[in-house]
């Protein structure tokens, strides 16, 4: 396992629509398993392949308290089971340090591959609700910062590359 390099806005990759995934393999779950250790080493609670710059429909996800119980989601499908919504102060590691409301329905079915293939589905409620469609905007190339204002967006780019120039700076 690795850590990888989380691409951070506005990297054009960020933008890409990821592919399905073909086959559930052991090169699969290599990606999977890098990408997980490289949320936990980044404290995120979630993360799509894109951010690691790898355009397959994968996202890993652990919202326990211990950060012992990974998740993983291979072409997933989102259908809305409700039209109410609710904001939630959202944040994203390829957009670190800045969080902001966006409003999302408040429980989806979630259809998608695990780790080992197998087919799955779920109904995500709350946080996992507010994660799932979060990382599943990133497959389709969009970031939270997408539903803010233009001005919010461009301060949100701006904090970043700032962080970033900073980051690079300091190694
Ligand atoms: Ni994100």
């Amino acid at each position: 396992m690795a850590v990888r390099e989380i691409l951070t806005v506005p990297d054009a990759r960020l933008k890409l629509v990821s592919k399905p995934v073909e086959a559930v393999d052991d090169a699969l779950r290599a990606l999977m398993d890098d990408m997980v250790e490289t949320m936990y080493e980044a404290d995120g609670i979630g993360l799509a392949a894109i951010q690691v710059g790898v355009d397959k429909r994968v996202i890993v996800m652990d919202l326990s308290d211990d950060r012992d119980d990974p998740k993983y989601y291979v072409n997933p499908v989102i259908t809305p089971l409700t039209e109410d919504l609710k904001p939630y102060q959202e944040g994203c590691l390829s957009v670190p340090d800045v969080f902001d409301d966006v409003e999302r329905p408040v429980r989806v079915k979630v259809e998608y591959l695990d780790y080992d293939g197998e087919p799955r589905e779920e109904i995500a409620e709350d946080l996992f609700a507010v994660c799932i469609q979060h990382e599943m905007d990133h497959l389709e190339g969009v970031v939270f910062i997408d539903y803010l204002s233009k001005l919010k967006r461009d301060r949100a780019v701006k904090k970043v590359q700032k962080l970033v120039r900073h980051r690079a700076a300091a190694e």
